[in-house]
């Protein structure tokens, strides 16, 4: 990843670029293309949220096409993704651990690093997605931490470039290696955490992930299994 890469200053959002460079009919970008920016004026979250980047975010964006073997990326293969990369953002940043499914987390809770995969589907494939990841690195917006807390020298060119080689490896890996993994990375496995449910909230303990890597929950009125959506750590 990242053999084609583009450096902006000011955009909307990395995601945006990444898709009008795929179809540019001169030079579409190849996969593994990577858009890096300075600024978003426009950064998604998950969810229909923004993520607002302050100088000193490592902000950017990496076109999929396809999955391994270059198929179409499938709807499992899809759930997977975001938690594959969430293991590479882990190990890159080499601190905190992961709220399921990929919000990067200091061990007190405060977030470090974001991750928006979206994907084009045509029924029950996509021929393309585009996933993006946010990083506070020296700087974060209130409540939230940065990794000048742990590493204080870090740069942003350096951390792109470990990130960029685990999420080739992460992205690449089997199913099998993706849930050992994510397990290995977990901040949620263990802990109490707290559910929206259209019945209101609800408590349980986060037991395992699933093998589609759903987060499997023990709660006094049963087991549940969400696939989607934020779960919220409680406790300790
Ligand atoms: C989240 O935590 O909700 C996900 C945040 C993802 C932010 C990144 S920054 C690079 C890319 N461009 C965007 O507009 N969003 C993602």
């Amino acid at each position: 990843y990242g053999q084609a890469l583009r450096y902006l200053g000011t955009t909307t959002s990395t995601q945006d670029e990444v898709r009008r460079w795929a179809d540019d009919p001169e030079q579409p970008a190849p996969h593994g293309a990577v858009v890096v920016a300075e600024r978003q004026t426009a950064g998604r979250g998950r969810r229909g949220r923004s993520w607002e980047t302050t100088g000193g975010t490592l902000v950017f964006s990496v076109l999929l096409r396809g999955g391994r073997g270059g198929q179409p990326l499938t709807l499992p293969e899809l759930a997977l993704l975001p938690l594959a990369a969430g293991v590479a953002v882990q190990r890159a940043a080499g601190v905190g651990g992961l709220k399921w499914p990929n919000d990067l987390l200091t061990p007190d809770g405060r977030k470090l690093a974001g991750i928006l995969l979206e994907a084009d589907l045509r029924g029950e494939e996509a021929r393309r997605a585009v996933l993006g990841i946010g990083i506070n690195v020296g700087a974060a917006p209130d409540g939230a931490a940065h990794l000048h807390e742990f590493w204080p020298t870090l740069t942003r060119a350096h951390l792109l470039g470990d990130l960029l080689r685990e999420l080739q490896r992460w992205l690449t890996a089997s199913p099998d290696e993706i849930l050992g993994g994510w397990r290995a990375a977990s901040l949620t496995l263990g802990r109490s955490v707290r559910l929206q449910t259209p019945g209101g909230p609800l408590d349980g303990v986060a037991t395992d992930l699933d093998a589609h890597g759903s987060l499997l929950v023990t709660t006094p009125q049963g087991l549940r299994t969400v696939s989607a959506g934020d779960v919220q750590l409680i406790g300790d």
